[in-house]
């Protein structure tokens, strides 16, 4: 049986290369600096996030993923939404499970700037923690295993990139939920004043 089954997580290497991690950072940081990124209502005002339905470059990663994670996953998967966050020194992610929405999930390291260079910064997937690498990602049931993170400590200036991917199973029960395409209007929030 499949370590996902087992688990309700798996490690996924090279699920993006390092151009693409390069291309998809240097985007996002742009967009945050032009104050372009939305309130994170999961982990607050001390970081920003941007949602797939606002941004045709990761409208499009999150069908540009869909082969692999057919493969990883061996399902059907439709595709729901996307988004992606930079955390700040400060933040961090209580433990939840996610809504039936994420039934199927990645969470995909894209670039970092740690002001320490040795530090590592774990995702806990129920008990267990788990080191991401760039490009890699871990791939998980976020509706059956709690998951966080515990609080980013790297001083001012650092920061961490991560892309969300999630999907539906399309024989599963929630086969019904439609993908996400409608502008998201939270309020913006400037995270570099
Ligand atoms: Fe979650």
């Amino acid at each position: 049986m499949d370590s996902l089954e087992i688990n309700k997580y798996k490690y996924v290497k090279n699920m993006l290369s390092n151009d693409m991690v390069e291309y998809l950072s240097s985007y996002s940081v742009k967009k945050a600096l032009k104050k372009e990124n939305l309130y994170d209502e999961q982990v607050g005002p001390l970081s920003t996030s941007f949602h797939s339905s606002e941004s045709e470059v990761y409208h499009h990663l999150l069908h540009y993923l869909l082969p692999i994670m057919e493969k990883q996953t061996n399902l059907k998967l439709k595709p729901i939404y996307c988004f992606n966050r930079i955390y700040l020194p400060g933040s961090d992610l209580k433990r939840h499970m996610d809504r039936g929405a994420c039934e199927i999930s990645a969470s995909i390291s894209l670039a970092h700037s740690y002001k320490n260079e040795e530090y590592k910064w774990p995702l806990y997937m129920g008990e267990n923690s788990v080191f991401i690498k760039k490009g890699d990602g871990v791939i998980y049931k976020g509706c059956e295993i709690e998951h966080w993170r515990p609080t980013f400590h790297q001083p001012e200036g650092s920061w961490h990139h991560q892309l969300f991917v999630h999907y539906v199973n399309l024989n599963g029960p929630n086969a019904k939920i439609e993908e996400e395409k409608v502008l998201d209007l939270r309020p913006r929030v400037n995270i570099y004043e």
